[in-house]
């Protein structure tokens, strides 16, 4: 007689991955805790109900307190694990933050009620993982250690291998593979996880895929058989299309395999009939049009979330007809900069850099200041070195660094605590929030003290104006480079906001009058979220013609050098 097959269980993501992916992460609280007992009495090993994107739209459009979002859930679920996605050093955000602000945010989301954390570093870089998985540990919470899955000849299964090894030695509880573009065939997942389960075969592995290329289903089926332990799923009607497999299907193709799942089917149906009739209200009209399987990232794996910013990006430039030619870059950008995975934040430095390499004509002429500092060491280690001479063009003047990033950041609690204006903040957690996402918090506590409209209320039908406005003025965004002062024109290289001093985070430009030399950065835009500085085309006297924090044109005069 065959012998039983163990107990394979499932986290839930409908919470968190799956509204994420498919409602904008537009779920809210009051949504989330009508269904709330149901989905813990449902079987699950955990619920994912906490990560970047669920915090920041938490506050900046459904003007919610995450955190009161994860005590309530908390004080419903109390018998699944809740979990969390918590990209390392990152914490929730888009940068390194000192150690001081890793630890108390740790420590507070242990104390509202996290119980899983699954540390990721988007390079792959231990040295991000160590301070998060150190601090989860001291406050009594489950470190998940994580390996980011990409493909590229660097990443082989030895050094993901190796990577496991070493958040082994971090102190670990279990081990997650984060397939976030749904590139993972099954062929690759049995070899990785047989090869994971001789080096460590005590550690749990667990399996997170999105099903964008149709493949995700398969593959934790062979995960499964090569001994991984517990899969990332979506309740039906959150499932699919750049969402997880269905938690329903997934059940039954384990337990056809003679694997238990211990979950209830008559909870999980009653848990889909609640979300079918909640995504009338909450699915945006655009995820309407998306396709079911994006067979596109089987041939470029890039995952449709980040086509779909490329296209917004693109749009916002009017360059919409150079998407195929940003598609074609990526893939060689991407190889050029050593070879990251395409998750946050580099899938934006690379899909930004990349729309920059094909609108400048000219590859890396253009470079975000993201960029420069990935490419100085500033994120952590790249997967594969930078071509030496492409790094120092990349670089510039900026200070390469080896060591890990966050060893160069001062303690940051006190001094965020000290920048919120008097009266704002009602608990610690508030500090927290503010450090992690500072105008969005501060529009919150403002929304808290003096009330308002929800943003979400009002989103679609301001949506719908925006498409139109923007189909009427297509015409009147073409390039306008006129130049009333006399002298050499300095013009803006995109479609975005001119900022000529004071930019959040930014050094001082030049002074309007100053004297610049040629090359120097004078001033810069801040298109697709990043900061693009515009350099002296010559040596002279510099003269501002566009205003500070204002709308500029693509080849718009900005300046003028005389
Ligand atoms: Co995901």
């Amino acid at each position: 007689m065959a012998a039983k097959k163990p107990f394979i269980r499932i986290t839930d993501t409908t919470l968190r991955d799956a509204h994420q992916s498919l409602w904008a992460t537009r779920m809210r609280t009051d949504d989330i805790l009508k269904i709330a007992e149901t989905i813990d009495n449902a079987g699950f090993y955990s619920l994912e109900c906490w990560g970047g994107a669920t915090f920041d739209v938490c506050m900046r459009f459904l003007r919610e307190n995450p955190w009161q979002r994860l005590r309530e859930i908390k004080k419903v679920c109390k018998k699944t694990p809740l979990q969390m996605l918590f990209r390392g050093q990152n914490i929730l955000g888009y940068k390194h933050y000192p150690d001081d602000i890793v630890e108390r945010f740790t420590a507070l989301a242990c104390e509202n009620g996290m119980d899983i954390f699954r540390v990721f570093d988007a390079l792959n870089d231990p040295r991000n993982l160590e301070t998060a998985i150190k601090c989860v540990k001291k406050y009594g919470g489950h470190a998940q250690g994580t390996i980011c899955y990409t493909t590229s000849p660097v990443h082989t299964v030895q050094a993901f291998v190796k990577l496991a090894k070493e958040q082994e030695a971090m102190g670990i509880d279990s081990l997650a593979i984060k397939d976030m573009a749904g590139i993972l065939t099954p062929g690759a997942a049995r070899e990785l996880v047989a090869a994971l389960k001789k080096a460590m075969p005590e550690m749990p592995i667990q399996v997170h895929s999105h099903m964008t290329s149709g493949m995700a289903a398969a593959m934790y089926l062979a995960a499964a058989d090569a001994g991984a332990g517990c899969f990332d799923c979506a309740i039906s009607t959150l499932s699919s299309f750049s969402s997880q497999p269905p938690t329903e299907s997934v059940k039954v193709m384990l337990e056809s395999e003679g694997f238990e799942t211990g979950l209830d089917t008559a909870a999980l149906t009653k848990i889909n009939g609640y979300f079918k009739d909640l995504k009338a209200k909450r699915e945006p009209t655009s995820a309407k049009k998306v396709e079911a399987v994006d067979a596109g990232v089987l041939v470029h794996a890039i995952p449709g979330g980040m086509i779909s910013n490329l296209r917004s990006q693109l749009a916002q430039q009017d360059a919409l007809d150079r998407l195929d030619d940003v598609l074609a870059e990526l893939p060689k950008a991407r190889a050029d900069l050593g070879y990251p995975p395409l998750v946050t934040p580099t899938s934006q430095i690379v899909g930004v850099q990349s729309v920059l390499n094909v609108l400048s004509g000219k590859r890396f002429s253009m470079v975000t200041d993201e960029t420069k500092r990935y490419a100085a060491g500033y994120y952590g280690r790249t997967p594969a070195p930078i071509e030496p001479k492409l790094r120092k063009k990349l670089i510039g003047k900026l200070k390469p660094i080896t060591c890990r990033p966050a060893d160069l950041l001062k303690p940051g609690l006190v001094a965020a605590a000290a920048e919120l204006p008097p009266n704002t903040i009602k608990a610690e957690e508030d500090i927290l929030s503010y450090a992690l996402f500072p105008e969005v918090a501060l529009g919150y506590f403002k929304w808290r003290k003096e009330g308002g409209p929800i943003p979400a209320d009002a989103e679609e039908a301001k949506t719908k104006v925006e498409v139109e406005e923007k189909k009427g003025n297509s015409s009147l965004q073409l390039p306008t480079s006129t130049s009333t002062p006399s002298g050499t024109p300095v013009l803006a290289p995109l479609n975005g906001t001119f900022y000529r001093s004071d930019a959040p985070g930014k050094p001082e430009f030049a002074a309007d009058g100053a004297t610049v030399k040629e090359g120097q950065p004078v001033c810069t835009v801040e298109a697709m979220k990043l900061f693009n500085p515009i350099k002296a085309p010559k040596a002279g006297k510099i003269t501002f013609v566009a205003a500070h924090g204002k709308m500029v044109q693509k080849g718009e005069t900005v300046a003028v050098i005389g």
